[in-house]
């Protein structure tokens, strides 16, 4: 690919797509809160519209006004049957928080996947859903996908310690709990992205919140919104890296998200002593403006509390440490493995192949800089995270060229991203 970059850098000023993880929870609780609700930002990315079909199929009327999103919520009781199998696409998020809801609705259902999704564990969920008396069943010893949900109107609430931290285990155990009667108490292995309960007191539902403890009584009533969906830190994490790893770069990011369950890229940016500011914090939807310049970097440790909230930032931020001086560990990020790819896996194997010293642990990455890339063919695959962070490598390449399979996943999460990618090398 080898993109022509002048001495400038990449240059000027970009808004963030909405918040892919926000974006699904915004149509799912518009669609099961009464009245009409009304999204401002939804992102409209592959993964984003597997949720929005899914509800249109089980009657939810939703409508595009330009920037705005209608969705015409059925409340808690008035979702239909759909009258055919629901296709999630490559998105875990779709799948995990639909299984959630729908395991206390009156129906049956099966909800299926791409050929990624089909290979991810659903076993995180089934495991704690049947404990509350759900029949929901997958494949193999896992529970992988396609899951056939029977649907049970009377589930029995549960105090359930999750084994993983996962956001998309609490929110579907959250949705359940919902429209349970009696007191659900769930308990994190470490906070993780805080969106379902920020949506569940925004959509005038209760839920009590202390560290890593919540307790949600049902069954709940929500009722409809306006929602404002701030950028994605996900997607903004590409341009940071790039703003920081191309010389000359001085880029500005608006419209970016920076909930503090999410930011955890920024604070390995400070740790490697690279020049971000944040300004502009507009408290209503947590986003703000970041600038990002060129810097000089250095290794640093990432681990612990710290990996749920940089977790599908870490295969952008191998790509940021190969410039880095020193060694970075990365480490505790075994899930990794069990993302839309094995990231370990596939971080290791694209790096090295374009020239950085890696090393792939059990839980982690081992990756020692700074490195000169060169050009080589690699896949992405189903991973557009991974085809992103092959797109900014393109950029500092200095011998060679980049062949890379698989660039349309990228539209699972940031369909404009060519188009941002241009505008910031003008
Ligand atoms: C998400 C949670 C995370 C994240 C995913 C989106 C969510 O997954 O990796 O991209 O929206 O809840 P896990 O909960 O499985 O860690």
């Amino acid at each position: 690919m080898a993109r022509q970059l002048d001495s400038k850098g990449l240059r000027g000023s970009i808004t963030i797509p909405g918040d892919k993880s926000i974006s699904h929870r915004s149509l799912i609780f518009g669609a099961i809160a009464e009245g009409t609700s009304i999204i401002e930002g939804l992102l409209l990315s592959e993964d984003v519209k597997a949720t929005k079909a899914a509800f249109e199929a089980m009657g939810v009327k939703i409508e595009q006004d330009g920037n705005l999103t209608y969705v015409y919520g059925k409340g808690f009781n008035g979702l239909t049957q759909p009258n055919h199998h629901l296709d999630m696409g490559n998105s875990g998020t779709s799948m995990r928080l639909i299984a959630g809801l729908l395991a206390a609705q009156p129906f049956s259902v099966t909800l299926f996947g791409d050929m990624s999704l089909s290979k991810r564990p659903m076993d995180r969920i089934t495991k704690p859903l049947t404990q509350m008396g759900a029949k929901i069943s997958g494949q193999s010893d896992k529970a992988n996908p396609p899951l056939v949900i029977h649907g049970q109107k009377k589930l029995s609430p549960i105090h359930y310690q999750l084994p993983v931290a996962s956001a998309q285990v609490k929110s579907a155990l959250l949705l359940a709990a919902m429209q349970t009667k009696g007191e659900t108490k769930l308990i994190e292995k470490e906070l993780t992205r805080n969106h379902t309960e920020d949506m569940i007191r925004l959509f005038g539902g209760e839920i009590a919140v202390q560290g890593k403890e919540m307790t949600i009584q049902g069954p709940q009533v929500l009722k409809a919104q306006h929602i404002k969906v701030p950028g994605d830190i996900s997607s903004a994490a590409f341009w940071i890296v790039a703003g920081l790893i191309v010389p000359g770069s001085d880029i500005t990011l608006k419209n970016v998200g920076v909930n503090q369950t999410r930011t955890g890229i920024l604070d390995v940016v400070k740790a490697m002593g690279g020049q971000i500011e944040v300004t502009d914090f507009n408290p209503i939807n947590q986003s703000a403006t970041l600038r990002v310049k060129y810097s000089q970097l250095k290794a640093t440790e990432i681990s612990g509390a710290l990996i749920p909230r940089l977790i599908d930032e870490l295969p952008i931020i191998a790509l940021l440490a190969s410039q880095a001086t020193g060694q970075t560990v990365i480490k505790d990020a075994e899930e990794l493995r069990v993302k839309e790819s094995d990231r370990i896996a596939m971080v290791t194997d694209i790096l090295s192949t374009l020239g950085v010293a890696i090393v792939a642990q059990e839980d982690g990455m081992v990756i020692n800089g700074p490195n000169r890339l060169h050009g080589g063919h690699v896949q992405a695959k189903l991973d557009h995270r991974l085809a992103m962070m092959t797109m900014i490598a393109d950029l500092i390449v200095s011998e060679g060229q980049i062949e890379l399979g698989g660039a349309s996943a990228i539209a699972t999460s940031y369909p404009n991203f060519f188009v941002d990618l241009e505008r910031l090398m003008k």
